[in-house]
């Protein structure tokens, strides 16, 4: 195993594509690294576990030891009446496994299709998109405690998943590493169209009947790609903040002054989720520049580096947008990616 000391370049680790180095990296490739991982992480004072970078803000200089998960592999493990049970390797490139998972007839996942990142980090943020979330189809996940040097198995309520939150979000930094993820896809396929552009969708939306799992897969793509910028060209890290949650009170206020407000209400009867693009976007940041970095110009949640940016620039555009959006609704957004300075 080897580990990099000399500085190491993590601009195109993140899709913000942010100016950051790395002053310790190494690659985990495989299980039987896991161990050898553990003494490495001991002699360092914090450790930084790198997917995809899709869901990070990384500063400048890190000097954690950075594990960048890069291991492979998709199995079944499992087949009952009722389920596949498929399992992938932490590294596998989460849309690719999706696909394969199409490819290989088990539907499930399309909804989910083309969201950056890997499958590893995946269960951290409950990646959800289009009507579906991570947990509904969750079996189950291997995670390597960096900090015991022991391999435990987690159920989903193990891993206490909410709405873009699970255990891994809360728990102590750098101490967890998701090794492999189990899916339970059911053998009773429905698709699921109930998201508004997908009732929306040109062929989905007038003839459901001819919904198919590749259907649905290309038309989450073609929607993505029509609203959401494409990391490759444009840095970004999709929706910055969570859609915040607000109580009936809050959303009758808000509903007075701004009738037009979107808001979804919630399972539980008594909350709603507001649209923080919408939120941003009345507050009149949409296709705003400050510096480097910006506000995409179709939608305004996701927060966009022009070139050359760093963690600071981002930290002060997300800044006045939060403070804009308190100021004026008084709504406090909460930010996804996680913010990386060690
Ligand atoms: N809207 C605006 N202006 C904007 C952006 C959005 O008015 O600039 C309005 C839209 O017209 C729509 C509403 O806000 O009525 C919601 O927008 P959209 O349907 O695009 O979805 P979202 O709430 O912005 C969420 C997820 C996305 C996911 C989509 C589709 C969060 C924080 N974001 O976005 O997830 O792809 O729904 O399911 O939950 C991500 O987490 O990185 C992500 C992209």
């Amino acid at each position: 195993m080897l580990l990099h000391t000399s500085s190491q370049d993590l601009t195109s680790f993140n899709t913000l594509g942010l100016r950051s180095t790395a002053h310790a990296l190494v690659r985990y490739e495989s299980a039987a690294q896991l161990a050898a991982l553990s003494e490495l992480a001991a002699q360092h004072s914090r450790v930084f576990v790198l997917g995809g970078g899709s869901n990070v803000v990384l500063g400048a200089s890190l000097d954690c030891l950075v594990i960048k998960v890069v291991s492979r592999g998709i199995r079944l493990v499992a087949e009952t009446d009722e389920h596949w049970i498929v399992e992938a390797e932490a590294g596998e490139v989460w849309h690719d496994f999706v696909d394969h998972c199409l490819v290989q007839g088990w539907p499930g996942l399309e909804n989910l299709a083309l969201i950056p990142g890997t499958v590893g980090a995946a269960p951290v943020q409950n990646i959800g998109a289009y009507g579906v979330e991570l947990d509904q189809r969750f079996h189950s996940l291997v995670a390597w405690d960096l900090k015991m040097g022991s391999r435990v198995e987690m159920s989903a309520d193990d891993c206490g998943f909410s709405y873009r939150t699970s255990f891994f979000k809360q728990a102590e930094p750098g101490r967890w590493l998701i090794v492999s993820v189990r899916f339970c896809l059911p053998k009773s396929w429905q698709p699921v169209l109930e998201y508004p552009d997908l009732k929306r969708h040109a062929v989905l939306g007038s003839c459901s009947g001819q919904a198919t799992p590749r259907r649905i897969f290309d038309a989450v793509c073609e929607i993505r790609r029509s609203k959401l910028p494409d990391p490759a060209v444009l840095g970004n890290a999709g929706s910055f903040f969570k859609n915040p949650i607000v109580d009936a009170a809050t959303l009758r206020r808000l509903r007075g002054e701004y009738p037009d407000i979107v808001a979804y209400g919630q399972v539980d009867g008594t909350t709603h989720k507001l649209a923080a693009g919408w939120l941003i976007d009345r507050a009149g940041w949409k296709g705003r520049r400050m510096g480097p970095v910006g506000t995409h110009e179709r939608q305004a949640l996701v927060l966009v580096n022009h070139g050359g940016a760093s963690a600071d620039d981002i930290a002060h555009l997300a800044q006045a947008i939060k403070a804009d959006v308190l100021a004026r609704f008084g709504v406090t957004l909460e930010q996804e990616p996680v913010a990386v300075y060690c």
